[in-house]
């Protein structure tokens, strides 16, 4: 199978994955909820994070399948960060996925509602997973909290809020990137590794690829902030120029040098893994991406 295929069986998969999961439940009172999830969940966007958790699932040697309830929990924890990253009292943008925010089309009360509604429910299909060693679950579900939670992605958010007042230092940023984008980069590689049954070196070094790899994936999602195309991104850009950016503090070119630098980081830490072709070929792919 070429990487391509690869890509997209995952991609393919995770989609059929997370429509199954909510399709029962459109002749509820709620359905206008089920809706506002729907919306932003199966519009589409990269699937990175579900990707990753097949593929470190598979280079354990396990059936990656095993790692569908970890993949659509994150990418369920992912999808309602965006929503709530778009809200007018935080980012304040129209344009996500290919479509109009949620908040557009559903109003801001909906588009709360169903965020935490994500982040509730990735709960019950993380929950979900069979473990070839039942007694990680417990390390799985207190690690996806951790990432999601106030010392992961929400504290993350919080600190680029605060932070937008003033110039902060490189370590600073670093810090707020790794929590924000990082964490739940960390929770999909660390969660596929779980479910493939990992060794403790195993789990080291999917956490260790994840944490390069965020840094060097929200570099290049700050550079195309600036340099990127609306439409092809299917988001919108230039909204950022008041945030601690790394393009504020670095500039382009400096931004250039340091993704390729962390992509080479995160690569080096794939190096146990025997049959990772197709994880190193992803993660230089991502380098230069326009989308
Ligand atoms: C966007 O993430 C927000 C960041 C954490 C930088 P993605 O670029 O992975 O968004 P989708 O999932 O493809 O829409
Ligand atoms: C947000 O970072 C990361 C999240 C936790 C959602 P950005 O605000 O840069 O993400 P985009 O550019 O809107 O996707
Ligand atoms: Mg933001
Ligand atoms: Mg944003
Ligand atoms: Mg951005």
């Amino acid at each position: 199978m070429t990487h391509e295929e690869m890509t997209r069986q995952y991609r393919e998969y995770i989609q059929e994955y997370l429509g199954d999961f909510y399709r029962e439940l459109h002749g509820e009172p709620q359905k206008q909820l089920f809706e506002a999830m729907e919306y932003s969940l199966l519009a589409g966007g990269k699937r990175l994070r579900p990707v990753f958790a097949f593929e470190f699932c598979r280079m354990c040697g396990k059936d990656w399948h095993a790692a569908a309830p970890f993949a659509a929990a994150v990418e369920m924890i992912h999808t309602y960060s965006l929503i709530h990253d778009d809200l007018p009292s935080m980012d304040n943008d129209d344009f996500r996925r290919g479509r109009p925010t949620n908040h557009k089309v559903y109003g801001e009360a909906m588009a709360i509602l169903a965020g935490d509604a994500l982040l509730t429910d990735a709960f019950m299909v993380a929950g979900s997973a069979v473990l070839e060693k039942p007694e990680d679950m417990g390390f799985a579900i207190s690690l996806l909290a951790h990432c999601a939670g106030s010392m992961g992605m929400v504290g993350g958010q919080v600190l680029d809020i605060l932070s937008e007042e003033r110039t902060l230092t490189e370590q600073e940023v670093i810090d707020i990137q790794s929590r924000k984008t990082g964490a739940l980069i960390n929770a999909a590689c660390v969660l596929g590794t779980v479910a493939g049954g990992g060794t403790e070196e195993q789990l080291e070094a999917a956490g260790r690829f994840a944490g390069a790899l965020g840094l060097a994936f929200q570099i290049r999602d700050d550079m195309l902030d600036v340099i990127g195309n609306a439409e092809e991104l299917g988001k919108s850009v230039g909204t950022d120029v008041s945030k601690n950016t790394f393009v504020r503090l670095y500039g382009l070119e400096k931004c250039e040098e340091l993704v390729q630098r962390y992509t080479r980081v995160a690569i080096e830490a794939l190096d146990i893994f025997e049959d990772n072709t197709y994880m190193i070929a992803l993660a230089k792919s991502l380098t230069d991406r326009t989308v």
